[in-house]
């Protein structure tokens, strides 16, 4: 409005603009509207339905709250992500665990807690949860992440493949899922799948629905190993890069009740992570130099790739706080002596002078998490709260302790 960005309705220059910069801010309407958008399509057509949030992609506590209090479920990779869980109050019945090397500190916690969903994804962390399960005198439910079988031009399209760290692949998992059933101690009950990140393709999921359908059928048929839980993992583009693919996940929910047999008995688990926190920060930076070299011009703010992780799967975007007209097209760059170090190539193209700025739409998923200080202090993170008013939740680093710290 008169060139200036508005949030909900506020000019962000009336209450940003003092703040120092950079700084992240965590809007927490948008992360609950994204929450309630996900569930509420795919509960029209999936009656037992379980959403996780992969707090690997952003686990600041306010986020975790804000999970909690809309009832989602919370996936986790390591004993960190999972006593983070716990802080938030998040019950060990909502808690799935992944990862291919969990520790026996970290799967002995996870017995003795109870942990509703254990994802396993080798033979012998399989064997080591049967060891620990005995000692601890329970019989512990497992979900084997496997590695489906998709077409060849489906898989060059994924960013977890065939030859993957991660998973098990299909037919070898069978082995596991036999092994289980033998054990007195451990319960096969589910299939686990992720294997890519910033999907936008129905087509994608009718191909990996037929397969899991009629694998798990194979399962109870052949093998006579009853499957409770499907776990399609994340993987989900954000809600504007769905939007601009015309991918619904309505119909995405359709494609699910269709494709899988007696859905009715089964629990469908998503763990969405960029899908609910990419478009819920913005960052706010500050243009520090402007320059031009070969024919491009070049302004450099004072956050970088430090923060803003510079990921294949990124789709940050550099808006004006107060648009003052087109100008040059110019190359947004981070202050890292770094080559890396670029937010936004050539693809803006309105004024922009030194002492100007900026937002970075987007930059939720993988970057605050992921972050580095990489010489310089991680920015402050601010949430605008649900009745539009700003707090404080992270102090950004300090230099005099930063200094202590390496000494
Ligand atoms: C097992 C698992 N589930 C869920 C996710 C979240 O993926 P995304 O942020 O793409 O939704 C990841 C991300 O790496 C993952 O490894």
């Amino acid at each position: 409005k008169n060139n200036k960005l508005q949030l909900y309705g506020n000019s962000l220059e009336s209450f940003l603009s003092e703040k120092r910069t950079p700084f992240f801010l965590f809007l927490e309407n948008r992360f609950r509207d994204n929450a309630l958008v996900f569930r509420n399509n795919l509960q029209k057509f999936i009656p037992n339905l379980f959403v996780s949030y992969a707090i690997k992609a952003n686990y600041l506590g306010r986020i975790l709250y804000n999970a909690k209090k809309l009832d989602l479920g919370i996936e986790v990779m390591s004993l960190f992500e999972l006593k983070l869980a716990h802080k938030a109050g998040i019950p060990n019945s909502k808690i799935i665990f992944n990862g291919p090397a969990k520790t026996r500190e970290e799967l002995e916690f996870a017995l003795e807690k109870d942990i509703q969903y254990l994802n396993v994804d080798s033979m012998n962390e399989l064997i080591l949860i049967e060891t620990l399960a005995k000692k601890t005198g329970v019989v512990q439910p497992i979900t084997i992440r496997i590695h489906p079988q998709l077409k060849e031009k489906t898989e060059k399209r994924m960013l977890i493949r065939k030859n993957s760290k991660l998973g098990i692949d299909f037919t070898r998992a069978i082995k596991l899922f036999s092994y289980a059933k033998k054990s007195a101690h451990l319960k096969p009950a589910g299939v686990h799948t992720h294997i890519g990140t910033n999907l936008t393709s129905h087509d994608f999921y009718d191909e990996l629905l037929l397969f899991l359908n009629s694998y798990i059928k194979d399962l109870e048929n052949k093998h006579d190993i009853e499957i409770k839980e499907i776990n399609l993992g994340g993987g989900l583009a954000s809600k504007s890069v769905l939007d601009q693919n015309e991918f619904q996940l309505s119909r995405l929910g359709e494609q699910v009740s269709s494709h899988i047999t007696n859905i009715e008995d089964k629990i469908i688990i998503f763990e969405p992570g960029r899908y609910l926190i990419e478009d819920s920060f913005i960052a706010l930076t500050k243009v520090l130099r402007t320059k031009k070299s070969w024919g491009r011009k070049w302004a450099f703010t004072d956050i970088g790739a430090n923060s803003l992780i510079p990921m294949r799967y990124s789709n940050y975007k550099v808006v004006p706080l107060n648009f003052k007209g087109e100008g040059q097209y110019t190359n947004i760059g981070g202050p890292l002596c770094l080559p890396v170090d670029v937010i936004s190539d050539e693809s803006v193209n309105f004024d922009i002078q030194e002492e100007d700025l900026l937002i970075i739409l987007n930059c939720g998923a993988y970057t605050i998490s992921m972050s580095e200080q990489f010489g310089y202090p991680r920015p402050a993170i601010y949430a605008l709260n649900q009745d539009n008013a700003l707090e404080l939740i992270k102090q950004a680093d300090d230099i005099d302790t930063m200094v202590n710290d390496s000494f």
